[in-house]
């Protein structure tokens, strides 16, 4: 049986380390930063568990959050092309620090940066 991207990366830890990266810029962010709200945690589980069951982790996400639908769930923010080029340059400086093969490197920038151009909505 092929392995997930989840399985190759390590699992759960590996999505928790991302997206405590990728929020250490969101909190310095000028544009980013007032969008979310004041207690990041719960939007910072949100988003690992959506990672990790995208690349083939278990469904927590869907059984908390129910279906995905992201461009529903970001349509009450203005996503602008400066605000979706501050997610994807700090996604991208959080991926960076991240060990992994090159081939999953590059799959996994490609769809982020994929669904970001897809949530902008200004
Ligand atoms: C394009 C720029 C983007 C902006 C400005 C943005 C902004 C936000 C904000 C403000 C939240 C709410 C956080 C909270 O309630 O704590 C959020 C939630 C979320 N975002 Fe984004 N986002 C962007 C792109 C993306 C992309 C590309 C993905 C997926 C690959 C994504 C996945 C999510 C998920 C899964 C949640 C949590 C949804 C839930 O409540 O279950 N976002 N985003």
């Amino acid at each position: 049986m092929e392995s997930s991207l989840y399985e190759r990366v390590g699992g759960m830890a590996f999505f928790v380390t991302l997206v405590n990266h990728f929020y250490e810029g969101v909190q310095d962010d000028p544009i980013l930063r007032p969008m979310y709200p004041e207690d990041l945690e719960p939007g910072k589980e949100h988003l690992a568990l959506f990672l990790a069951q995208y690349w083939g982790g278990p469904s927590t996400y869907q059984d908390l959050r129910g279906h995905p639908r992201l461009r529903m769930r970001h349509a009450e923010f203005v996503i602008t092309k400066r605000a979706r080029d501050a997610w994807i340059t700090h996604m991208t400086t959080a991926v960076d620090t991240m060990e992994m093969s090159q081939d999953d490197r590059s799959e996994m920038v490609a769809y982020l940066d994929m669904a970001a151009h897809n949530l902008r909505n200004r």
